[in-house]
């Protein structure tokens, strides 16, 4: 047995609790539904489930606003379904991971009632509050900007000063500058670990702590955050995101993590910017930092075998080994992966054969397995709070938003209801009750029933993939090496995953043609055997392995 640790290996599934089944009947997901769920995710190949927040929470903001930390949102059940959940998924030998908001508390919670209730509140400083400027105080402290825009401070006429929230007014900011909030959170943070909780995912973790001066953030020419910059709106991020004690409690958090061995916890964080800020999250030469980071550039990469090539060489220069990359091509803020991908199941599956081969952590977004799609809502009636935000901007600049940035505003698009089978509603919920949001016009065809008796359906490719990957060393364990031979036609992304252990030893080769026409080359590795393609009619199946043919959006895999 080699020594990596699992959670660079495995692959993680997302739930958005709310939409993947109702067992209640009223309409939205519940802990008891997913439970029995569990088999479906099992038999797909899935190891790790990523719960969107499940906590006590008013949902203004879907349960990323808590009002506890230590108990259960009653819509979703109670402590007892949780540690059911637990258990239920520890007996499948699977792992379950928990979305930890760390940045700010619901303004419901009792901390913060507490807090604004007077200047001399025990709690008062737990969170940000500063006075206004100006002889009255009536402007907000500082020039600094929430992230979904406009200023990051709001007055509170109770006691007359502002309080500083990253996000949405109804989310303000913890001061982990006050050590009481430290020890409270990763005593939280243990709290869920003795419990048997496997990891966490880290919610806006870049955003932890703020200058402790107060100062302006300088002004900046990007408009809106990218790879290279996470400034926005004219306006640097300076002063209130990564800030070097951020990375400090990140450090901190690992400790913790680490103290926790049988077996070992891992964390996951979210953090935009460039890719040098990304990796410093995760430690300078040593791991010591978070596990892992997402990585948001692929979602909106083309499936264009060299864009993609130059992808994988930039999260390889950034996290060669110990440190590991993830793939993520979509989650419940963003447009799903296949609408960019203009609806086609054929790249969807080479998108799937591409992210279980590569190597990295995959995150698969609920639903993706069976080509679910972002469902055009009218933004003016969204139940999204960001979403009612935007409301008011015009419906042709929404539209050109979808279509030229392949994004949209509106994230109840991307957080529909689990399609089950082509009954009302899915098979999600009860016939005599509504769903929460309402069910994709391609439901008839992309559901878990009707692709399980299709055996070349994108979710039997899914599972295909995950299977291999499970059970090839070389998958989930190999380096990656690109394949740069004249011989290939360029539109083909090819790369060897090689692994060796003690004895052990094994290579795999990809070959994705990510393009729309068929391509015919002599194949490079005649030693190694065919093994899987995205589609059953492959020609390859049955050929001496002289040449390979790839149909158009074909993916194979080859290994020795
Ligand atoms: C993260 C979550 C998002 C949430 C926000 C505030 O970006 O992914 O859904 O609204 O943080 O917690």
């Amino acid at each position: 047995m080699d020594q990596i640790p699992w959670w660079k290996k495995t692959v993680v599934y997302q739930i958005y609790p709310r939409s993947f089944y109702d067992s209640t009947g009223d309409g939205i997901g519940d802990l008891q539904g997913i439970i029995q769920k569990l088999d479906y995710l099992k038999e797909l190949g899935i190891e790790t489930i990523w719960f969107s927040p499940f906590y006590e929470s008013p949902q203004k903001d879907f349960g990323y606003d808590i009002k506890n930390y230590r108990e259960i949102a009653p819509e979703y059940g109670t402590m007892e379904d949780c540690d059911r959940l637990i258990h239920e998924m520890h007996n499948r030998s699977m792992k379950i991971v928990l979305d930890l908001v760390l940045n700010h508390t619901s303004d419901q919670h009792p901390w913060f009632i507490e807090s604004r209730s007077n200047l001399d509140n025990p709690k008062r400083d737990w969170y940000i509050w500063r006075n206004g400027k100006k002889s009255n105080g009536k402007k907000p402290p500082n020039n600094w900007k929430a992230i979904i825009r406009g200023s990051g401070w709001h007055y509170d006429n109770f006691t007359d000063q502002w309080y500083w929230a990253q996000f949405l007014p109804f989310q303000p900011d913890l001061n982990y500058r006050n050590f009481e909030v430290q020890k409270e959170m990763l005593d939280t943070v243990r709290f869920w670990l003795d419990k048997g909780i496997d990891g966490f995912r880290l919610d806006i973790i870049d955003a932890l702590f703020e200058d402790a001066q107060f100062r302006d953030n300088p002004r900046s020419l990007h408009v809106v955050p990218s790879e290279k910059s996470s400034d926005f709106l004219f306006q640097s991020t300076k002063y209130t995101q990564h800030h070097p004690d951020t990375l400090k409690f990140m450090k901190q958090l690992r400790s913790v993590i680490d103290e926790y061995t049988d077996p070992p916890r891992f964390m996951v964080g979210e953090v935009t910017g460039p890719m040098n800020y990304l990796r410093k999250y995760c430690g300078d030469t040593r791991n010591d930092g978070l596990n892992l980071v997402f990585l948001f550039k692929s979602m909106g990469t083309p499936i264009n075998a060299q864009k993609m090539k130059r992808l994988i060489q930039l999260y390889e220069k950034f996290f060669p080994d110990p440190f590991i990359p993830t793939w993520v091509f979509g989650n419940h803020d963003r447009m799903r992966r296949i609408s960019r991908l203009g609806g086609s199941v054929e790249k969807a599956k080479l998108n799937a054969a591409f992210q279980l081969t590569v190597r990295g952590v995959p995150f698969i977004y609920y639903g993706d397995e069976i080509g679910m799609e972002s469902h055009y809502l009218n933004i003016k009636s969204s139940l999204d709070p960001v979403a009612l935000k935007y409301s008011n901007i015009p419906t042709f600049i929404l539209k050109a938003v979808r279509k030229y940035m392949g994004e949209s505003l509106n994230r109840d698009e991307c957080r529909t209801p689990m399609q089950w089978d082509n009954s009302l509603h899915t098979g999600f919920c009860d016939n005599r009750t509504t769903p929460w949001l309402p069910i994709t016009y391609s439901y008839t065809e992309r559901n878990v029933k009707v692709q399980s008796e299709n055996i070349d359906s994108l979710l039997n490719c899914y599972k295909r993939f995950l299977h291999l990957r499970n059970n090839t060393p070389s998958l989930h364990s190999g380096n990656i090496i690109l394949i740069n031979s004249s011989e290939i036609p360029s539109s083909v992304l090819s790369y060897i995953r090689s692994y060796s252990h003690k004895s052990e030893k094994q290579i795999a080769i990809v070959y994705l043609n990510m393009s729309n026409t068929s391509v015919q080359f002599k194949n490079p590795h005649k030693y190694a055997n065919f093994i899987l393609s995205t589609t059953v009619q492959s020609k390859n199946e049955k050929s001496k392995n002289v040449e390979i043919h790839l149909f158009p959006w074909e993916g194979v895999v080859y290994i020795a």
